[in-house]
């Protein structure tokens, strides 16, 4: 089962060796470019298997500023989020997808939405995002270097929980 860690020093020898492969390029880049965009508002993540790290997203805390579509308060923005060619086809996106609201609302409970565009020649992680509970807002960004792209959102739900007012 993948689990999701906030990226350290530690990280980053393994990390620099994370690739796609090349037709995938368009869609997310190499890790150079990645973690040149990584800064205190845009919080690179690890994803890990069994100690291993095999893929790799952003964490954008500055995406409502960044972006027009997402400009409601307290949005965040999924970026950059790939698992490496060597790891693909074996459920860690899915694992990783499915495992982010927890992380979220643990993380970021004061942050209402997460957005993200993905490439509409990109299906593959369109339907991997509808699996985990993004919505189409059926609605393009065009500001992308490789041409059209979905923006999906999705709540973030509170991780400070409710109290039990009888106890
Ligand atoms: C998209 C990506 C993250 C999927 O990662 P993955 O670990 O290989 O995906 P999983 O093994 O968890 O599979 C998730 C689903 O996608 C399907 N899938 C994955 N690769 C596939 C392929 N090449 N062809 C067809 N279906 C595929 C799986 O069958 C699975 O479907 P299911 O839920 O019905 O079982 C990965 O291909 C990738 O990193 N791509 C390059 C970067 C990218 O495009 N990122 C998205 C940027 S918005």
């Amino acid at each position: 089962m993948v689990i999701i860690e906030k990226m350290t020093t530690q990280h980053l020898a393994e990390v620099i060796t994370l690739s796609v492969v090349e037709e995938q390029k368009k869609f997310v880049g190499s890790i150079e470019d990645i973690l040149a965009n990584a800064n205190a508002q845009i919080r690179p993540h690890v994803i890990l298997e069994d100690d291993n790290i095999v893929g790799f997203f952003l964490i954008d805390t500055a995406y409502s500023k960044t972006y027009d579509f997402a400009s409601q308060s307290h949005s965040i923005g999924l970026r950059s989020f790939f698992i490496s060619k060597e790891h693909q086809g074996k459920g860690y996106a899915k694992q990783a997808i499915l495992a982010l609201p927890n992380y979220l609302s643990e993380a970021y409970p004061h942050h209402s939405n997460i957005f993200l565009t993905v490439n509409c020649q990109n299906p593959i992680a369109k339907d991997l995002y509808l699996k985990g509970g993004f919505e189409d807002t059926n609605t393009l960004y065009h500001g992308g270097a490789a041409g059209p792209q979905h923006i999906m959102i999705k709540a973030i739900e509170s991780g400070i929980k409710a109290v039990n007012l009888k106890a």
